[in-house]
């Protein structure tokens, strides 16, 4: 039976213990898994020894897994797992984000149908650095003035996948580029699950709010840019050889520490698919 073994950020971020991520895991276990990763919106599975397989296998019970537009950075053998690295083979990066500076941001908030989670195993760590950052939407926007609530409910912002890549990533080809255009959602996104609302924006792609003065929504943005980050609603994940975490993307935005580029950083990603009726953000 999966428990909470600590709760690590202030409103959300559970370590649980008693679960292995395999394909033989129980149902009652996936049950209990799925209903922790809404309430607490981050799940961190310790000591655990995982192949791709087993990676993949276990994820398709949390959902359909979504194959990512950056098909050159995917694993040659299980194109459902994205590798996130600055390790190189064949004089080729094998992963994405690689060991440069990455912007706070929602993982495909520029699709219409955004994965609803990520599963991030650690596979090769460097000795310092490399956090990754989580931040919890919903209590950033619970906290917030009324009247800034009453200001940007309602409203949507376009979000640029292409924005990210020129700041923090490299730019994606031709064919990627058109299925990845800048687009409207939500800038308060209610949850599919819970309910709750959230901000559904973030630094990194998030370029501005619709039907506002331009120079008004660039005020509004660096406001909740800088709220949504204050230190209450971080947490900081420090990885540990064996660490998998499972992050919910309608609720929480995240990004990587900076570590010694001359160090190999290794990530393995599924990336989770919302059910069909849940999966256009309201
Ligand atoms: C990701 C991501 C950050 C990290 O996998 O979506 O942003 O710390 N990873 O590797
Ligand atoms: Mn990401």
């Amino acid at each position: 039976m999966v428990s909470i073994s600590k709760q690590l950020g202030k409103d959300f971020a559970v370590e649980v213990s008693n679960i292995k991520i395999s394909p033989d895991v129980t149902e009652d276990d996936i049950i209990e898994i799925k209903s922790l990763w809404s309430q607490y919106k981050l799940i961190i599975f310790r000591d655990q020894e995982i192949t791709e397989t087993d990676l993949v296998s276990f994820s398709r019970y949390l959902g359909d897994l979504e194959i990512h537009v950056r098909t050159e950075y995917l694993s040659p053998e299980n194109p459902e797992i994205l590798y996130v690295s600055n390790v190189m083979e064949n004089g080729r990066p094998i992963g994405i984000l690689s060991d440069n500076e990455v912007g706070w941001h929602y993982d495909q908030i520029y699709l219409p149908k955004p994965a609803v989670g990520s599963l991030l195993a650690a596979h090769l760590l460097p000795p310092n650095g490399g956090n990754t950052e989580f931040s919890d939407m919903t209590s950033a926007f619970k906290s917030l003035p009324e009247e800034v609530k009453e200001k940007i409910s309602g409203r949507t912002a376009t979000q640029s996948y292409e924005a990210f890549n020129k700041a923090f990533s490299v730019p994606t080809s031709q064919e990627q580029k058109k299925k990845s255009p800048d687009i409207e959602q939500p800038l308060v996104r209610t949850h599919p699950i819970t309910g709750e609302r959230a901000l559904y924006l973030c630094p990194g792609m998030t370029t501005q709010i619709s039907d506002m003065d331009p120079l008004e929504s660039r005020e509004m943005l660096d406001y909740l840019f800088e709220w949504s980050v204050r230190p209450e609603f971080v947490y900081d994940h420090q990885w540990k050889t064996g660490d998998c975490v499972l992050w919910d993307n309608a609720c929480t935005m995240h990004r990587r520490g900076a570590f010694d580029s001359s160090e190999e950083r290794w990530m393995k990603r599924t990336t989770i698919l919302a059910p069909e009726e849940l999966a256009i953000p309201f």
